[in-house]
């Protein structure tokens, strides 16, 4: 049997001959990037592998290999005030799992996040549901458990505190990350009428889903749909949109678009099929807001500029450097209202984005943008009537707003009005750890909750096609 080596980590184990690379890094625990959940088609799930590069999911191990993968993710971990922990809160993004180690009056004493290693099956909930179905549930399940497990010791060795003592862990995602995280099957996700699995607010044991708190209660926060979860609920209950006295758009932008409009007086909320490309999935040069990412692009005397993470060489574009890049091009009259373009726009010699990085960023605004549309019109209001516009998530806490609204992510005549809120689902998840009466909230909130479905809509793939489209520039 062919032994793989696997550097830096240096772990090595034998392989039956002809298994696939990628396959055979995640059942030993080992993560690497695929967004496009192995199809060969995003080019991002490269290793190196006896010293060639090669993509992870594209290769089978038919001899002895040693595979050096890049640099991962580490764990974020910083704590704050000092006092013991007794409560957790945490917010499974389909990217990036966030976890707060609370005291027992509620105060946050660390925080820690992780990449969510379930990135290694894909970028998006649809390549994950794929992949559950595909017979890959349970390794889903063990991979995100393993990265609750790992927050779980770093906010606890930076809070000085010991897991045991742990009397409450509260916990928000979407629909398809709590399934996954429950070990539920995900066939509710995968077609229509697409019902949720979790109706009702629960509260049950920690233990038998992670051992490490065994004292633990374990919230359980029901979905209002089968796309929209807990951690836009969360959203509402951390700003408390429920009570607004004004018209609110909450918009959640992250590897899914998930907005809430409204106020006291009612709530309606709308997934969309926004995919990942605004967070750099399947765009050539995207990648995430990492060390090495573009992160601002503007122009100043005409000539254009940029902000790197970290400082040095440039080697991709995150989410917020694409929608800046794409404000930018479309400033200088280098994208037409269609989308085209004609060549490559360059921002170094390397790094450019293309026709179909384009296509990508249209799909996804247009998606996102028909939402907003259409939840005003669902409640009979005008865009201009919005009063408040909270952008949560922290993808959308990167945005510069007037680049989002000169692309028409969101509405320009909103520009005024955009607030970013932060990892919103995050806070809801501590509301819901720290007050006793939150998860009763919750449980009220999913069923008044009116959800839209987009795509029901007779309305939609017109306003949709027309979202697409871009302001050009004045000539
Ligand atoms: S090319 Fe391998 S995961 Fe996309």
């Amino acid at each position: 049997m062919p032994v793989l080596t696997v550097l830096p980590d240096g772990r090595q184990f034998s392989v039956p001959a002809g298994t696939g690379l990628l396959k055979r890094l995640r059942q030993a625990g080992f993560y690497p990037d695929a967004p496009c959940g192995g199809l060969g088609k995003c080019g991002k799930c490269r290793v190196s592998v006896n010293g060639v590069e090669v993509l992870a999911c594209q290769t089978a191990v038919e001899a002895d290999m040693t595979v050096l993968l890049p640099d991962s993710n580490g764990f974020p971990a910083s704590s704050g005030k000092l006092g013991t922990g007794t409560l957790l809160a945490f917010d499974i993004g389909t990217t990036t799992v966030v976890c707060y180690l609370l005291s027992d009056a509620g105060e946050t004493l660390a925080t820690a996040s992780a990449l969510n290693p379930q990135t290694a099956f894909g970028a998006d909930v649809v390549s994950r549901i794929r992949a559950a179905l595909a017979g890959e549930g349970s390794a889903l399940t063990a991979a995100v458990r393993r990265c609750v497990e790992a927050l779980v010791c770093s906010v606890c060795e930076a809070g000085s505190t010991d897991p045991a003592a742990i009397r409450r862990v509260a916990v928000v995602g979407n629909s398809c990350m709590q399934q996954l995280f429950l070990g539920l099957p995900v066939e509710n996700l995968a077609r229509p009428p697409f019902h949720p699995l979790l109706r009702q607010a629960e509260t049950v044991a920690c233990r038998p889903v992670f051992p490490c708190c065994p004292e633990a209660e374990l919230l359980l926060v029901p979905d209002i749909a089968g796309f929209l979860g807990a951690d836009i609920l969360g959203c509402v209950l951390a700003e408390n949109l429920q009570e607004a006295e004004e018209l609110t758009l909450l918009l959640d932008i992250g590897t899914n678009g998930e907005m809430v409009l409204g106020s006291r007086k009612g709530l309606l909320a709308c997934a969309t099929a926004a995919g990942p490309a605004l967070e750099g999935a399947g765009i050539r040069f995207g990648m995430r807001g990492a060390a090495g990412a573009i992160d601002r692009v503007w122009t100043e005397n005409g000539s254009l500029h940029f902000h790197v993470i970290g400082g040095g060489e440039p080697q991709g574009l995150c989410g917020s450097g694409l929608i800046d890049a794409v404000a930018v091009f479309l400033e200088a009259g280098q994208i037409n209202r269609r989308g085209r373009v004609a060549s490559d726009l360059r921002l170094t010699q390397r790094i450019f984005l293309s026709q179909e990085d384009i296509r990508q960023v249209q799909l996804a605004k247009g998606a996102i943008r028909a939402g907003i549309e259409l939840l005003a019109e669902q409640m009979g209001v005008k865009l201009e009537e919005i009063q408040r516009v909270f952008l949560a998530g922290a993808f959308g806490s990167a945005l510069n707003p007037s680049s989002a609204c000169r692309i028409g992510l969101i509405p320009e005549e909103l520009l005024e009005k955009i607030t970013p809120v932060g990892n919103a689902a995050g806070a809801g998840a501590i509301r819901l750890a720290r007050d006793e009466s939150a998860l009763a909230l919750a449980q009220t909130l999913a069923e008044q909750i009116r959800p839209v479905e987009l795509s029901s809509l007779p309305g939609f793939p017109r306003r949709f096609a027309k979202a697409m489209e871009f302001r050009e520039a004045k000539s």
